[in-house]
């Protein structure tokens, strides 16, 4: 979301990679992905079957495939006609044929805020077996996140790989694994055919997820402290899908996936999304279902598109699906005017000036008359450069970048004006601050209130802010394509994360920028993910038997509650609330899920037994002798929710869940029920009493609600409490 996170950078790449899609002809070739059926025993026979196929439809396999999947999945890429990809959908053996699309890129003080100190409890042992893999813009192996000081050799399982390439030195003890994956044929001038990080996000997100201990990091003085992952003995595999130009794209993303299952990674972590019309066209979605077969947790970030309603991605069930929440930290800049008048700013400037520069405002000194327009936004080639050299200019946020426009012709630096992305401090390349239209229109009005207008804008000081609370940019609920499934399911500090940087890149990435940091600050969902997944691989080193769905149960049945009154949007804002790493290591309960279920819930979505089959890579599957006639609301999943229907008679949910116990052996859990005016909630049982460790027991939750009975959305919940634990899971009840 800040500018100098990827996200913005990538919806600009995004923009003209469909420029470009516009231009192509229709006979042009473009990439497919082809999911076959079930797996043959051998990677031989599965590739003989592949090229078998597609030379029956007449397809140069030699000229047209890119990628063989044969480990995990059983599908291929190709470069293909239009009419070759609708014959090959038609093939027997063929489950479905997809285009190939893009996706885009959605720091430590933030440990200490949600209870994860450096002193807290480690299986140091078991969290150096501990591997977290990230599909990432790549890595910088030199930073002092992944120095391997003390670590062993990486664990017996590991299978991966780590070469060295171009610009890149190889790995370590802690950086185990780094591979790259573009096989677009794109040429990427800006990036490096290497696991490289040109971009920063991905060398972020690993040190914020599983990076060592770095004593004094800072951004120019700025936001110092001691720089660590959630688990810093643990180790890291690097999986790059994402270049600075062409983006990430679903083959690479599902060739990446297959590696990093087959390499042996405990958890992946992918910071990535695009909005998908259903799971078997998702590639993500469609990873992290093989890495959950085979016992591996996928966390993914909700999306940076918030506060839009239903503007989540990477929402399928069994991905862990992670928002962004604010820490209590900001940044201001003070700014002075000639009068005396002083405005606080949010951003980050580490330049220092002492004294008033005069000041202008981007509106009154247009190259013409016509560019008027945009030179109220400070837009590149409609400022007049004589006006605008050795001055400060206030101009409207209409693009990032304003402040690499005015520094380009002599300017001081910019006071930048907007109502939106006030939450996360932007980083500015010379002397800037973003300020709300209040004190926008005040100074404004005051430059045109004197002939000499000044002002100097101070260098950025850090302050305490009320937190936490959901970033206006991290994607909303309801969830746009399962209406029972509540999503996100947690939150976690995605707004002015410090975590390592590439040196290969400016702090701004902007033309002109000349300052680099071995430490930076992001914002984003893409930086609250790798704080879910080194908790996830944190609790997973002291339970390491536990399935992907058990770990995300502990995470989320044990988050701290958020609050309505300062989050509008309530769970569709914050899932199940804040992390609470601490917390999740004993939950007492879990809500344990496996493949079937999975299954059995994409049966009772409607998925035809080809589209399931393309999701879990098998044959066509027969729903009809699946379904043991349960509710659609079945899945064993540790939140609830209820749409309701547009009629005058309450509509009534059935959820039907199922418990194991974690906790002592003897344990006794009591049920209270929050309903939430106008709706009626009942739990039965309403005890239950275990005798023993891993014992299940059932129960099932009804709710019965009236659309009339309230606005848009309501939410109560369901705590199952022991003298130790307290399991919560929070009930949702909406109108579509
Ligand atoms: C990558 O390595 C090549 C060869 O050593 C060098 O010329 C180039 O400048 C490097 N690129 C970057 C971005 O460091
Ligand atoms: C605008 O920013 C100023 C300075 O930070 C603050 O006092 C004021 O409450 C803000 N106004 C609005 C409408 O947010
Ligand atoms: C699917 O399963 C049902 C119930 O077991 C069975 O009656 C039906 O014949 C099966 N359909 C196919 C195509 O195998
Ligand atoms: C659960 O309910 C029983 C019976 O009402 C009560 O004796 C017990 O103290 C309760 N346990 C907890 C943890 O609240």
């Amino acid at each position: 979301m800040s500018r100098s996170s990827p996200c913005m950078h990538s919806n600009l790449l995004l923009l003209l990679i469909v420029f470009a899609g516009l231009t192509l002809i229709n006979a042009e070739k473009k990439f497919y992905i082809v999911y076959f059926g079930d797996r043959p025993e051998s990677i031989e026979a599965t590739v003989q079957t592949h090229q078998d196929i597609l030379s029956q439809c007449g397809v140069d396999t030699e000229e047209s495939i890119v990628y063989s999947y044969t480990k995990s999945f059983n599908a291929l890429a190709a470069k293909l006609s239009e009419d070759e990809a609708q014959k090959l959908s038609e093939m027997e053996g063929v489950v479905s044929v997809f285009p190939n699309r893009y996706h885009k890129l959605h720091t430590t003080k933030s440990w200490d805020f949600i209870g994860l100190p450096q002193t807290a409890r480690r299986q140091l042992k078991q969290e150096s077996n501990i591997i977290v893999g990230l599909l990432d813009t790549g890595i910088t192996p030199q930073s002092e996140s992944f120095a391997d000081n003390g670590l062993g050799p990486p664990p017996a399982k590991w299978k991966g790989t780590c070469l060295r390439f171009a610009n890149f030195s190889g790995c370590n003890h802690k950086l185990i694994g780094a591979k790259y994956f573009k096989l677009d044929g794109n040429s990427d001038p800006d990036d490096i055919l290497s696991p490289v990080d040109v971009e920063g996000h991905g060398t972020h997100t690993a040190s914020t997820s599983a990076g060592n201990i770095v004593q004094n990091a800072n951004l120019f003085g700025l936001a110092k402290g001691t720089a660590r992952g959630a688990v810093p003995s643990a180790r890291v595999a690097m999986y790059k899908v994402c270049w600075v130009r062409s983006g990430c794209s679903d083959m690479d993303i599902l060739a990446a996936f297959e590696a990093a299952i087959a390499d042996g990674v405990d958890i992946i972590s992918i910071s990535i999304g695009g909005v998908s019309p259903n799971y078997a066209e998702d590639s993500i979605a469609i990873g992290a279902f093989h890495a959950m077969k085979k016992g591996i947790l996928t966390v993914a970030s909700a999306g940076n598109d918030g506060p839009s309603q239903s503007s989540i991605v990477n929402h399928a069930p069994w991905i862990f699906t992670v928002g962004a929440s604010s820490i209590d930290r900001g940044f201001r800049s003070k700014v002075v005017l000639g009068n005396g008048q002083t405005f606080s700013g949010i951003g980050v400037s580490t330049f220092d000036p002492k004294q008033q520069n005069p000041l202008v405002s981007g509106a009154d000194v247009a190259k013409t008359a016509a560019d008027k327009e945009n030179s109220r936004f400070c837009i590149e080639n409609s400022l007049d450069p004589t006006k605008v050299n050795g001055k400060l200019v206030y101009c409207k946020l209409q693009m990032w970048g304003s402040d690499s426009v005015v520094k380009g012709l002599g300017g001081i630096g910019t006071i930048v004006e907007s109502m939106e992305f006030l939450d996360a401090a932007q980083i500015f390349m010379a002397p800037g601050t973003m300020v709300n239209d209040t004190v926008g229109y005040a100074i404004n009005r005051y430059i045109h209130s004197t002939k000499t207008p000044s002002a100097v804008i101070q260098r950025s000081e850090e302050v305490k802010v009320p937190a936490p609370f959901v970033a206006s940019f991290s994607s909303r609920g309801p969830n746009p394509m399962t209406q029972h499934i509540l999503k996100p399911d947690i939150v976690a500090p995605g707004i002015d994360i410090l975590a390592s940087y590439t040196p290969l890149r400016s702090l701004t990435g902007l033309k002109g920028d000349t300052q680099f940091s071995k430490f930076t600050l992001l914002s984003g969902t893409s930086m609250a993910c790798p704080h879910v997944s080194g908790v996830a691989a944190y609790v997973k080193s002291f339970h390491p038997k536990w399935s992907p769905a058990a770990i995300r149960s502990a995470i989320m049945t044990t988050a701290k509650p958020m609050s309505r009154k300062v989050n509008n949007d309530a769970e569709f804002a914050y899932g199940t609330g804040q992390v609470n790493p601490h917390r999740a290591l004993s939950p007492g309960l879990i809500y344990d899920t496996d493949e079937m279920s999975y299954i059995q819930f994409l049966c009772h979505e409607g998925y035809s037994g080809k589209a399931i089959a393309t999701i879990v890579g098998s044959k066509s599957i027969n729903c009809s002798s699946l379904l043991p006639g349960q509710g659609s609301d079945a899945l064993n999943y540790p939140t609830m929710q209820l749409s309701l229907k547009d009629t005058n008679e309450p509509t009534v949910g059935v959820f039907r869940r199922r418990v194991t116990n974690v906790g002592p052996a003897q344990s006794v859990y009591n049920a209270t029920i929050k309903a939430p005016q106008g709706v009626e909630i009942t739990v039965t049982p309403t005890r239950l009493v275990f005798s023993r460790a891993l014992q299940a027991r059932s129960f099932k939750v009804v709710v019965k609600a009236k659309s009339t009975a309230f606005k848009e959305m309501v939410s109560g919940s369901l705590t199952w409490r022991s003298p130790r634990h307290i399991v919560r899971s929070p009930i949702v009840i909406y109108k579509p």
